[in-house]
């Protein structure tokens, strides 16, 4: 399998400033260390807690956050060193499908300039081919022309993340951030946004990572699966070898969270308290705190990656 990107040892401090005298009081600590690989053609599911970095390591790789350090590396160019002009280049061919397809549509706009806005922003002028890609764009994500006549108030939320998914993949992208696209939509209609991302993805060739805090949901659409916690990769596997044989006691609890007809009776860790500060946080395995397993040294020295099988690494000494 070829690798789209490469992420190296990537921060993301943001720092906290005194409004008064704007002194940097301390930081952010959202993203430490993250090392992860995302192949071409895959979808990599990313999960983790509300609050455990996946939106800001989504941002950082589409380059619309800067990250504190590390490398991005883009078919062997990290998008760290690139100008503003190469970036917008990048930007043609990795876009965002957000959670809130309510914030993410401008109100004044009708589908059809929603959809045109992007050709006009990387200067393409041709109008019969920008109607005609438009077109061709509407169909695919399983809508009628006549909605582009429409504002995207007239839409229920499922239809108006269909428009945003339009608006995303027009330019034809390799690459699509999807953030928590269905966690705002009716259970109902969860599934038809599943399936249409999945249709895009088999048609258009695109790469995924597709980011969100339901296991279920990461189950169903997920080629390789990637747990974050506090800013770090704790574990990384392709889907089976996951569900089989997941390692990381935090893993385990966040499928303890999801209900099975089959666990009943079964002994479950199930996670304890809140997650830890991310101003402060904790010192050696950073899940050492709420851990059923922990060690005297995951207090002390955090753990590195072991290597399970060629495809699956752990971040626990459990895996020494
Ligand atoms: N622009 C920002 N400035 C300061 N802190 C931020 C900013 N964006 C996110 N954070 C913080 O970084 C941490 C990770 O946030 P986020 O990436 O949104 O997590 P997730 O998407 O997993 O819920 C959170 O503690 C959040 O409050
Ligand atoms: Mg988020």
């Amino acid at each position: 399998m070829k690798n789209l990107f490469e992420i190296k040892n990537l921060n993301m401090h943001f720092p906290i400033v005194d409004g008064f005298l704007g002194n940097i009081k301390g930081y952010v600590y959202a993203l430490n260390g993250v090392n992860l690989t995302i192949q071409e053609n895959e979808i990599l599911g990313l999960v983790g807690e509300s609050g455990s970095g996946k939106s800001t390591l989504g941002n950082c790789i589409l380059r619309l956050l800067t990250p504190t350090s590390g490398e991005i590396i883009f078919k062997n160019e990290n998008l760290l060193n690139k100008s503003k002009k190469e970036l917008k280049e990048f930007r043609k061919s990795a876009q965002l499908i957000f959670q809130n397809p309510f914030m993410s549509l401008d109100p004044k706009m009708k589908v059809y300039d929603i959809l045109k806005e992007p050709f006009i922003i990387h200067g393409y002028k041709d109008k019969n081919e920008i109607n005609k890609k438009i077109r061709q764009i509407i169909s695919l994500t399983g809508m009628d022309e006549e909605v582009l006549e429409r504002y995207p108030h007239e839409f229920s939320g499922g239809q108006r993340q269909r428009i945003a998914i339009a608006r995303a993949i027009i330019l034809s992208p390799e690459f699509i951030v999807a953030d928590e696209p269905v966690s705002a939509l009716d259970v109902s209609i969860q599934a038809q946004i599943i399936n249409l991302l999945l249709k895009l993805k088999e048609n258009l060739n695109l790469t995924m990572l597709f980011i969100s805090h339901d296991l279920s949901i990461i189950k169903y659409i997920s080629d390789r699966i990637a747990v974050m916690y506090l800013g770090e990769i704790v574990e990384i596997a392709t889907k089976d070898e996951f569900f089989k044989n997941h390692k990381h006691p935090y893993s385990e609890a966040l499928l303890n969270a999801v209900p099975t007809i089959s666990d009943e009776g079964k002994k479950k860790i199930i996670l304890q308290g809140e997650l830890p500060s991310v101003q402060n946080p904790p010192k050696g395995c950073k899940f050492h705190t709420r851990c059923p397993y922990v060690m005297d040294k995951c207090k002390s020295e955090s753990p590195q990656f072991y290597e399970v099988n060629p495809n699956h690494k752990v971040k626990c000494f459990l895996c020494e």
